[in-house]
């Protein structure tokens, strides 16, 4: 059984190979409409379960599309409205969906609850995001900066804001593909220092620099995310705001980092604080192709799961 449920749990050269499938992917269907299936129709007959505990658009529409185009079949169901969301365990869940779906991808806040959804399930399941990790997203950026730079292995990435889910699939990756990563941000807000570990014992440049002028020299990559995530309590808004203010990534920030080098952000993003809105549709912005790649990526993580 391939469950997707984190980059550093997976094996890096099986890493590896769901980006090169995905950008061969992307090539074979470039020109068409969105709506075209794929030649090859590696999901014909499978039904997949796409469940979302928190708000969605990208993750949603772009595995939706990405199971159409390969020949499959989606349903999307919100959590709240499962017996799920009133009492029933996530094991029985998991044993339920198992006997209609061929995989289950979930959306979640508790990471315990993707494992209890992977422990009890009989078919692959896929993170769509927990409050501790989200992997379908730098898989996405992964194939985003190598089709505009090339390899990203030897790379400097800097991460600047809350060291939150996003930053904490970035920092797997470090270790799984071999890149430097230094992250910038309050004490308050630093990354799990395991995760830090885990990635330096795999050979990898983790740094901590409060500051971020500092922080983004030599840089090939800037990073960042909202400064309030979806499980973070509302009354927390403005002491992260406060927080989190000296490192809003800035064209003047971009300009201390590498000439050529990339802007990333998962999105949804609040334009002006965690970043500007020059720098977000500026010349070093891949935004909305992080975006796009979230389609492509995905086949390949749904290919990989299935064994087609
Ligand atoms: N980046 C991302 O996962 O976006 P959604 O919350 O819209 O799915
Ligand atoms: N860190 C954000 C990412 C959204 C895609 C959140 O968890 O809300």
């Amino acid at each position: 059984m391939r469950h997707f449920l984190d980059l550093h749990t997976t094996d890096a050269g099986e890493l590896r190979a769901m980006i090169d499938a995905a950008r061969a992917m992307k090539t074979a269907r470039a020109g068409r409409p969105r709506g075209a299936l794929d030649d090859d129709q590696p999901l014909s007959g499978r039904m997949v379960a796409l469940i979302f505990e928190k708000p969605s658009t990208r993750t949603r529409i772009s595995f939706d599309m990405g199971v159409r185009q390969m020949g499959g079949q989606t349903m999307v169901l919100s959590g709240a409205d499962m017996q799920l969301g009133h009492g029933e365990t996530i094991a029985d869940t998991a044993r339920v969906l198992s006997r209609y779906v061929d995989l289950i991808m979930l959306r979640t806040f508790e990471e315990a609850t993707l494992h209890e959804m992977a422990e009890h399930a009989s078919v692959p399941v896929i993170n769509g995001l927990t409050n501790r990790s989200h992997p379908c997203q730098i898989m996405a950026d992964i194939l985003t900066y190598e089709e505009h730079r090339g390899p990203i292995g030897g790379r400097k990435v800097v991460w600047s804001g809350d060291g939150n889910n996003v930053c904490a699939s970035f920092l797997h990756a470090a270790g799984q593909f071999g890149f430097d990563f230094t992250f910038t941000g309050p004490p308050t807000l630093d990354p799990e220092p395991g995760f830090v570990a885990e990635a330096r014992a795999k050979g990898v440049r983790v740094e901590i620099e409060r500051d971020p002028m500092r922080a983004v020299a030599g840089a090939d990559l800037v990073v960042t995310d909202t400064w309030v995530s979806m499980h973070d309590p509302q009354s927390a808004r403005e002491r992260r705001h406060n927080q989190l203010r000296p490192y809003q990534v800035t064209e003047a920030l971009m300009a201390a980092a590498k000439p050529d080098a990339l802007f990333m952000h998962c999105l949804p993003a609040h334009r002006d604080e965690e970043a500007t809105s020059a720098v977000m549709d500026g010349p070093h912005s891949v935004i909305f192709d992080e975006a796009e790649n979230r389609l492509h990526a995905q086949k390949a993580i749904l290919r990989w799961c299935l064994g087609v």
